[in-house]
């Protein structure tokens, strides 16, 4: 989703930004814009399409000295893609120029707000209420009520504090709050206008707004400063020598430095070439914040021989386990070790329920994690997504663990479920891909994934290292004490191997893919450990093919799903060796009497499924809680094979983004 780049410094401000924004692209975007403020004089340009297109366009203007330059790359949530709607967006006076991250709720109030003190408004987006607002509070002053109190202390106090509609100023009478009530601040002290300075009038604004943003801003009247600030959307301020830097994420300014201050909620900052104050407008005090030595290298993302990310990720998997078990899983003495829950071993011999939050593909990850930690921990898991979750009202002791898996580790939704139990006792454990990111960072104890920059928008690389990491967990949690603990320490170990060998036979799935590609609609089927991989194929399937696919636990069939088979049907069944394999055949012979095309994942080995069905895909023989990880392999160059055959975008499909880091 969105991404923000920004530099202040002594060198050319143009050239970090392009290249954040191109190390952000993975995200997903559809415009892109940048300002910057070349000899005192501020210039907007933007494109619709690739960063690419910004940049010829840039070129176009010949040398530009600019020391400060804010950039953004947009996936539209309020508005389609066009030039008007890309950020920055800026006040009718082009002062201010601000990009954001986010979703501002209250944007039409504010709007229509502004509208009636006479704002002109360009864009159909949220974002444009931002630079109105300031230039707003900067004419008409600043309640210093509001100032002092910092009265927008949680959004549900932010909400009652922006009846906009109970103001009735207009715009020559100039001396309403317009973000706090009426009753409390009408008549209250207020720094006249002329006298507000930028910071003033940014903060002012800020609490106004109800939602979730990440933002900088630019003012044309103070050429050596980035404002930012944030509330639940990304941001991290890069250190430099003489210079700064804003963005997204580290990925974005880690070839510049690799010294980072992460901004927490409703904290504001001013940053110059030479300095980075903190203020944190809820409390209304400065933060000192030392910055924080990022620890990895960063990995360039390069495609190499490969058409696609989405291929060379799924090349990745055996690589992706090895990385997961190094140093964590010991051959020789059967141990397990996991540096990143170690702080909490004692709390974790106390917990008799888990909860495991997450979206997408992390979600279908957690839910063979249930399996596994159920059967070998004997702990109840539960998995609930965490948009449903982040909502419920549910029970929980302190003698329950959440636990979020995100690959990114922004996913807004498992960041809210996260925040959702802050001050019920409970530990926050966490499985991400991404060092650094939010969700590593606000959790009590995790594991890393350690899977790399995973850049196709359809994840592959991380579901296979969640799914390991959720295997250590679980044999972690057993302590020893299952029959399947040393097998499944032992065979996981062997894992790369095994996905090895499907990686150098996919012409069979390459074949049956062009095969199956016209179909329109595809069933998933599977049973216990296989039901999530069925659930997580057909997620891959729509994702980048746009076929519709749903996944169902093979049992459910004669509960409804049974009555859409019909030669035009589909069904892609994961039968591989387990106790239960005998039923899902006779599902399979099921759909079969109803004339329903069927494909198979089986075990090597197996001779009785080629007499019952001709397309099959057999995958090396492994225990079956482990199966998920082989079977997810063939799944996901299915889908991809799906995709190339349909000459798809297969690593940006459409309407998708990376991160999802609004609701
Ligand atoms: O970064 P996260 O793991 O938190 O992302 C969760 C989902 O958005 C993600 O898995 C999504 O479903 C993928 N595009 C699926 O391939």
């Amino acid at each position: 989703m969105c991404g923000i780049v920004g530099y202040i410094g002594n060198k050319s401000a143009v050239k970090p930004v392009l290249s954040g924004l191109k190390a952000l692209e993975y995200r997903g975007y559809d415009s892109a814009g940048i300002s910057f403020i070349s000899k005192d004089k501020p210039l907007t340009i933007k494109q619709v399409g690739r960063v690419e297109a910004l940049e010829e366009e840039l070129a176009e203007q010949g040398t530009i000295t600019a020391n400060l330059a804010i950039g953004h790359t947009r996936w539209a949530t309020h508005g389609s893609p066009s030039i008007l709607n890309a950020h920055p967006h800026q006040n009718t006076d082009e002062t201010i120029f601000v990009v954001h991250n986010g979703i501002i709720e209250n944007y039409q109030v504010i709007r229509s707000r502004l509208q009636k003190f006479g704002y002109k408004f360009v864009s159909e987006t949220d974002t444009e209420v931002i630079p109105h607002l300031i230039d707003y509070y900067l004419i008409e002053g600043v309640s210093q009520e509001t100032q002092a109190s910092g009265v927008q202390g949680t959004d549900e106090e932010r909400k009652e504090a922006v009846p906009i509609s109970t103001v009735t100023a207009n715009r020559s009478s100039k001396r309403s709050n317009l973000g706090a009530s009426a009753g409390r601040v009408l008549g209250s002290a207020r720094k006249q206008a002329g006298t507000v300075s930028f910071l003033e009038a940014f903060e002012a604004a800020l609490k106004d707004l109800v939602g979730a943003y990440a933002i900088g801003a630019v003012y044309a009247k103070e050429p050596g400063k980035i404002y930012v600030a944030r509330l639940s959307s990304p941001l991290v301020i890069g250190v430099g020598v003489h210079e700064n830097f804003l963005a997204s994420d580290p990925t974005a300014i880690m070839e510049h430095t690799k010294k980072v201050i992460y901004l927490n909620d409703y904290e504001v900052a001013e940053i110059s070439a030479d300095d980075v104050k903190i203020h944190d407008i809820q409390k209304a005090i400065a933060v000192h914040r030392e910055h924080e030595e990022l620890d990895f290298d960063q990995e360039k993302a390069v495609l190499g021989d490969y058409p696609h990310f989405m291929l060379k990720e799924i090349f990745e998997a055996p690589q992706t386990i090895q990385s997961a078990t190094r140093g964590r899983l010991r051959a020789d003495t059967n141990t397990v070790k996991l540096g990143g829950l170690e702080s909490v071993d004692q709390q974790l011999k106390y917990i008799d329920r888990i909860v495991i939050v997450a979206c997408g593909t992390s979600y279908y990850a957690g839910l063979v994690g249930e399996y596994l930690i159920e059967e070998l921990a004997g702990i109840p898991v539960e998995v609930q997504l965490a948009s449903e979750f982040k909502y419920r009202n549910e029970p929980f002791s302190r003698s329950t663990a959440l636990l979020a898996i995100s690959q990114s580790g922004e996913t807004a939704d498992t960041i809210a479920a996260i925040k959702k139990v802050e001050g019920y006792g409970v530990l926050r454990l966490g499985i991400v891909n991404t060092v650094g990111s939010t969700i590593a960072r606000m959790t009590d104890a995790g594991v890393y994934c350690h899977a790399g920059p995973e850049q196709s928008v359809a994840s592959t690389k991380a579901f296979i290292a969640q799914v390991t990491v959720l295997a250590e967990i679980a044999l972690h949690l057993s302590q020893g004490r299952t029959r399947l603990y040393k097998p499944l320490l032992q065979e996981l170990l062997k894992l790369p191997e095994k996905a090895k060998e499907i990686l150098e036979h996919t012409e069979e799935i390459e074949i049956l893919a062009k095969k199956y590609s016209g179909y329109r609609d595809f069933l998933y089927l599977g049973r216990n450990y296989s039901y999530p991989c069925a659930l997580e194929g057909a997620l891959k399937l729509k994702e980048i093919s746009y076929i519709h696919a749903e996944g169902f636990a093979a049992g459910e069939m004669k509960h409804g799903p049974l009555a859409m088979i019909d030669q035009d049907f589909p069904t892609f069944a994961i039968a591989c060796k387990s106790p239960l394999l005998e039923k899902t055949l006779s599902n399979i012979e099921e759909i079969k009497a109803r004339k329903g095309p069927v494909l198979v994942i089986a075990t090597k080995g197996d001779k009785q499924i080629k007499k019952l069905i001709s397309d099959v895909i057999y995958i090396p023989d492994t225990l079956e809680q482990l199966q998920p990880l082989l079977i997810a392999i063939v799944l996901q160059l299915f889908s991809y094979y799906v995709a190339v055959e349909k000459n798809l975008n297969v690593d940006r499909p459409r309407n998708l983004a990376k991160s999802v880091t609004v609701e």
